[in-house]
């Protein structure tokens, strides 16, 4: 295996995409097409089944062998990210949630907006940010001037904690696969975090939010511009902050539009 394949691994694997490879060398496929990659990972998983946990049989004897390996990356989509967190039952979230809340907007948005966890509206409709922060966040996306349908909306966590208490580690966690999959898939030139639970996720930091702001930083492999500001709920709790969001929003507007 070349050094790149090794590389490649190495940042699926931390994304939390699944890497198959055959145990038998005699199913080395390394020259088959994509397509037929993809639906052998698909009877890979129905062949395995799932365990009592919820994941995967096959995820469970997921091998570090590296050979003969096949990587179902190119055929991600916003679509089948989605389809993979309402069929995910990793953490205790899948038992009180009405709806997963995978995101909403476009696949090839310049902005990404990433709040903390679905609230009791959002778990009803199944879409981010449509409740009271929602209309909030509205209206900062519309002081920028920019089209609320060419931006990305998300959440660190995909499901609603009930009585909308603040998720677990835990929950994070096991959810940040799917948020760093979506990522990948649209490549925004921004990245907005708002509040401190998707700043902390995403730059894996522990700082207080306030020593985060009006800095560039820069998320993952690929070094998206990340700028971390004020959630929506606390301008409704605390408006004499929204000029601090504004300065904020006016920043990550200079990466957007650079
Ligand atoms: N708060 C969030 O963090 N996300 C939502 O989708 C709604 C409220």
């Amino acid at each position: 295996m070349s050094q790149l394949d090794t590389r490649k691994l190495e940042i699926l694997r931390k994304m939390g995409i699944d890497v198959w490879s055959f145990r038998d060398p005699l199913h080395n496929r390394k020259s088959e097409p994509e397509s037929a990659v993809s639906a052998k990972t698909e009877t890979s998983q129905s062949e395995f089944g799932q365990s009592v946990s919820g994941v995967s049989e096959a995820e469970q004897l997921k091998t570090p062998e590296l050979d003969g390996v096949s990587v179902s990356i190119t055929d991600l989509t916003l679509d089948t990210i989605a389809d993979r967190i309402r069929s995910c039952h990793n953490c205790g979230l899948s038992r009180t949630r009405n709806h997963v809340v995978p995101g909403h907007g476009s696949a090839v948005a310049d902005w990404v907006f990433v709040g903390e966890a679905p609230g009791r509206e959002e778990d009803i409709q199944g879409l981010p940010f449509v409740g009271s922060s929602g209309k909030m966040l509205d209206s900062m996306i519309a002081a920028l001037g920019v089209d609320r349908a060419a931006v990305f909306i998300t959440n660190g966590v995909k499901c609603r904690p009930p009585e909308n208490r603040a998720p677990f580690p835990e929950e994070i966690s096991q959810c940040s696969r799917y948020l760093k999959q979506q990522l990948e898939v649209i490549k925004p030139k921004v990245i907005v975090t708002l509040g401190c639970s998707s700043a902390h996720l995403l730059l894996d930091s522990e700082e207080p939010l306030r020593n985060l702001r009006q800095i560039i930083h820069s998320y993952g492999e690929r070094q998206i511009p990340l700028i971390a500001t004020y959630h929506p709920a606390h301008l409704l709790r605390d408006p004499g902050d929204k000029l601090d969001v504004w300065e904020d929003l006016l920043l990550a507007r200079s990466l957007a539009e650079s």
